[in-house]
């Protein structure tokens, strides 16, 4: 089942998602040369806890494994779930996959973006465009009435034009009271396939993109998902809410909300 959210759930979602995009915006201006991934992650558990929220990330399991960050921070080969070390320092070039989700009212906001390290070089400008590009593809077609598919095909679509490898192992996914709902939405898939989407949905859409082969494999350390290539990836997603009309995206950042000394 595929939970439709009431009106109130839904002004929750809005909330908790706010929060999310706030937390991203903010943290992504203190992405630089020299800063550690740990004092990213720092700023944003500080934001998080200025805003009322908690990280969903921060301790979250997955069999007897925890995840020890308060965001994931995936730099380079690094597709998804890279946790936050003070040994990690950002080089120029470097392409920084921020991911964001809080818990606020029982609800979750999830949110990432990709940010260069100064200037990206030229493959990774076009893989940041085109995996931005491609999660605003999926989402106008997040449409009621549309399906599950519609919104893979879209995203698959845009990359695979432009060259670039889909993540398969790793899907957006539905989005409310637990941070992983039904449906799974893929990256890839056939138009006017899966399940269909209806108003008062809540999905993450989240195209994971690389610039060479789609394999990836996951570090010894449990979490970090790398390219097997060892080449670059990139990672967008918005929470948005389905609706008879346009989708709207709820992880949208309220301007000057947050900020760290
Ligand atoms: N925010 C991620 C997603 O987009 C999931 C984070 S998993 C965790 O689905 F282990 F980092 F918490
Ligand atoms: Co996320
Ligand atoms: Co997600």
């Amino acid at each position: 089942m595929i939970p439709i959210k009431s009106k109130d759930e839904i002004e929750n979602m809005r909330e908790a998602c706010k929060v999310a995009a706030s937390v991203l915006a903010a943290v992504r201006t203190h992405v630089r040369e020299g800063i550690s991934t740990f004092e990213l992650d720092e700023i944003a558990r500080e934001l998080i806890a200025q805003a009322g929220a908690v990280s969903a990330c921060y301790n979250y399991r997955v069999g007897k494994r925890v995840f020890p960050s308060h965001t994931c921070i995936s730099v380079n080969e690094e597709v998804v779930h890279g946790i936050a070390s003070p040994k990690r320092r950002l080089q120029w070039g470097d392409l920084v996959a921020l991911d964001v989700t809080v818990v606020l009212g029982g609800f979750i906001g999830d949110n990432a973006c990709t940010v260069a390290v100064g200037e990206p070089d030229e493959v990774g400008a076009r893989l940041l465009k085109a995996t931005e590009e491609a999660l605003y593809a999926g989402i106008r077609a997040a449409r009621g009435g549309n399906r599950v598919g519609d919104v893979s095909q879209a995203i698959q679509r845009h990359v695979e034009d432009r060259g670039f490898a889909i993540v398969r192992e790793f899907v957006g996914h539905g989005v409310g009271r637990q941070m992983h709902e039904e449906p799974q939405i893929p990256n890839f898939g056939r138009k006017g396939s899966g399940p269909k989407l209806r108003a008062g949905m809540t999905l993450a859409i989240e195209p994971m993109v690389n610039a060479g082969r789609h394999e990836v494999e996951v570090l010894s350390d449990g979490w970090t998902v790398v390219t097997r290539d060892r080449r670059p990836s990139a990672h967008f997603e918005h929470t948005v809410l389905i609706t008879d009309g346009e989708p709207e995206i709820l992880t949208v950042p309220v301007p000057h909300q947050l900020s760290v000394a």
